[in-house]
């Protein structure tokens, strides 16, 4: 169950009418792409990312093959997007696989045991877009490890603040309890629902809106920020302990290009008395709200988010829960080849 914030105000629900994205961070892929795409899917024979490390290194590695089939476009937006960003610090690929007619039901499950038919072809198309941007990634104590996850709704999770949730998803950035959190995510959709709206609000717009003052609060580190239920079957971190251990800034780096560590429901002043601070993150959620873009995702397109500079969440859909609901996958992507070399290139984080 989602927690309930300590401090009125902190968990804003997002805004009822976003922007759209801007049309220079989206790229319409030409449909002749989809071709060598498949055929490229089909070398990679009867790979699976389970069960254990080695077949996940060579999934990532069947991936990054994947990237020598998407078209030129996509190559050079994407290496824009990583030397550059965007004013939204999102890129979007329309179209990336216009057909995928073998989808199969949406799983009832964040963890099925195999994907296979289109969503195999998805998952393969998604890790060569993630290539792109660094080494995808993930944590052992996500969804059984696995590199392409699963984003749909389970029942069990309905009010969970996960991916397995079909409520309001508050704004935060990706694992934000974790050092070693994602630099980037992608989620490829295969089954759209035209209500979830993807939304997504930069920290260099949430830094302006909040002013200086309250800028430097959330520069300071005090606040502490906890593993988020997703994660709380898994294996024990020390990173976990930072609850009311190590204090973190919500805000760093250059005025111009900052960074933003945030969690709507996991990260709080670190003194339950810091009434500043609580306030710095009020203000915080209501400039994401104000600033932010939303985006319905369509079968077949890929939105890339910088997780270091952008908060993330999505408004309500109706689940059903019966084979046809909303389907996305979903990488996360480390853009320092030093730090994955110094992990020895493990796919599957402790
Ligand atoms: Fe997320």
């Amino acid at each position: 169950m989602a927690q309930a914030s300590a401090y009125p105000g902190t968990d804003s629900a997002g805004p009822a009418q976003a922007r759209t994205l801007d049309p220079d961070a989206t790229v319409t892929v030409d449909r002749s792409a989809h071709a060598g795409l498949r055929a490229l899917a089909h070398d990679a024979g009867r790979a699976d990312e389970m069960p254990d490390e080695g077949a996940r290194a060579a999934w990532a590695e069947h991936g990054a093959v994947m990237a020598a089939g998407l078209p030129p476009d996509v190559h050079r937006a994407v290496a824009r997007f990583r030397a550059h960003g965007a004013p939204d610090e999102a890129l979007l690929l329309r179209g990336l696989l216009p057909d995928l007619p073998d989808l199969g039901l949406t799983p009832g499950t964040l963890t099925p045991s195999a994907v296979s038919g289109d969503a195999r072809f998805a998952a393969l198309a998604l890790l060569g877009v993630a290539s792109l941007l660094g080494e995808p990634f993930s944590f052992r104590s996500l969804y059984g490890g696995r590199i392409v996850q699963h984003v749909l709704p389970v029942e069990e999770h309905r009010v969970a603040q996960t991916s397995g949730d079909s409520t309001d998803l508050l704004w935060h950035v990706e694992d934000a309890h974790r050092p070693d959190r994602c630099h980037y995510l992608a989620l490829l959709c295969l089954r759209g629902a035209p209500e979830a709206v993807t939304q997504f609000a930069s920290a260099r717009a949430i830094r302006r809106m909040v002013g200086d003052r309250w800028a430097r609060v959330l520069r300071e580190p005090r606040f502490a920020v906890q593993p988020d239920t997703a994660h709380t079957n898994g294996v024990h971190h020390p990173s976990e302990d930072t609850g009311g251990e190590e204090k973190v800034c919500v805000l760093s780096g250059p005025d111009e290009d900052p960074r933003i560590r945030y969690d709507a429901i996991y990260l709080h002043p670190a003194d339950p008395g810091d009434r500043d601070a609580a306030y710095a993150l009020h203000l915080a959620a209501e400039a994401a709200d104000a600033t932010a873009v939303g985006h319905v995702l369509e079968p077949g397109e890929v939105l890339v988010l910088d997780n270091r500079r952008a908060v993330h969440g999505r408004t309500t859909f109706t689940a059903r829960y019966d084979g046809t609901d909303r389907w996305l996958l979903r990488a996360m992507v480390c853009a320092d080849l030093a730090a994955h070399r110094s992990r020895r290139g493990v796919r599957t984080l402790p």
